[in-house]
């Protein structure tokens, strides 16, 4: 049975995210990374069980850093129609939250069954993000300085007026360099660039394009949410080393492909929600109020482009009572 048109699952995901952020929020700054990302799994978990979907995990988070997850191929919801596929980040920017650092979301994405892109266990894209306004106009394949030069006359500003987050990370060093060499301006993120890539696409986030490589579940995840913001996202794998490259021929992944959004989400049909953990520049932070607790999420759905920010108040007693929510 197909959905109902007007069912928003986004909707109901937010639940979920609302909850991993709160259970993650409570191990903010406290050194502990395993605890923050097993706070999030389980709250995440636990919360999916009450989603009317049947769906399978196909980007699950962990296999890099062996950290708590929701495994690849693990059945989540509570097994109503319809059937999915899911993404999950139960933390993006685990580390960020354990160092009580800015910028940290829980980030659930859905869409069709059959739908999502597998990168198995190659666990590195090379991306380029931008919003609406330039999508279209960058290409993964040109030199920096002429991508940098098209999203500043598609967003008619110059190029050292353009901003580009990149993570901090040694590999993306020659990207520094060249975006330097442009002269655009540069904002180095430790960790996050699934929030890194949908604040391309927000006017007042200050950033306007996402270069550099960085994980590849994180990039299905993120063109869940870019095909409902009318983004433009393009990645490629980027093994780290011959067995990597061994495992992708022997895999059938190809890593010459330019993976548009459609490669890495091939669905009219996506669902992305984030709650923010720590604050940052796309979402506020979990804040406690003793007997409550505020929450800010975006919510979006790609068949309607509908996108929706959501501050919500909830009862402390009411999670740790009915959904054993610590
Ligand atoms: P997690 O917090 O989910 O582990 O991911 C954080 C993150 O910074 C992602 O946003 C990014 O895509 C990836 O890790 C980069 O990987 P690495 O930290 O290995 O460079």
């Amino acid at each position: 049975m197909d959905q109902p048109a007007d069912r928003n699952l986004a909707l109901e995901l937010t639940r979920v995210t609302e909850a991993a952020a709160i259970a993650a929020a409570r191990w903010q700054g406290r050194g502990d990374k395993n605890s923050v990302d097993q706070a999030a799994v389980d709250a995440m978990r636990h919360m999916l069980s009450t989603v009317d979907v049947d769906a399978t995990v196909i980007i699950g988070e962990g296999e890099k850093d062996e950290a708590p997850m929701l495994f690849n191929g693990e059945v989540v919801g509570n097994g109503r129609e319809p059937k999915m596929d899911i993404a999950v980040d139960p933390v993006d920017g685990t580390r960020l939250t354990a160092m009580g650092k800015p910028g940290s979301l829980a980030v659930i994405a859905m869409a069709d069954r059959g739908s999502m892109y597998a990168p198995g266990s190659l666990v590195y894209m090379d991306k380029i993000a931008v919003g609406e306004e330039a999508a279209g106009m960058v290409d993964i394949d040109a030199p920096v300085a002429h991508n940098l030069r098209q999203v500043a006359r598609a967003k008619g500003k110059d190029v050292d007026e353009v901003t580009v987050v990149l993570l901090d990370r040694p590999r993306n060093d020659e990207y520094v360099r060249q975006v330097r060499e442009a002269g655009a301006r540069i904002t180095l993120i430790g960790d996050g660039d699934i929030s890194g890539a949908i604040s391309t696409a927000k006017a007042d986030s200050g950033i306007d394009v996402l270069m550099g490589i960085g994980g590849s579940p994180e990039a299905v995840t993120a063109a869940c949410a870019l095909a409902a913001l009318h983004g433009d996202l393009q990645c490629r794998l980027w093994p780290r080393d011959e067995s990597e490259r061994r495992y992708a021929l022997e895999h059938g992944l190809d890593l010459d492909q330019v993976l548009t959004i459609r490669d890495l989400v091939d669905s009219n049909n996506t669902f992305f929600a984030a709650t923010g953990v720590t604050s940052g520049s796309l979402l506020r932070g979990v804040r406690f109020y003793g007997k409550s607790v505020e929450t800010h999420s975006v919510v979006m759905r790609s068949q309607s482009g509908t996108i929706r920010f959501i501050e919500s108040i909830h009862r402390l007693d009411w999670l740790e009572e009915v959904h054993a929510i610590d």
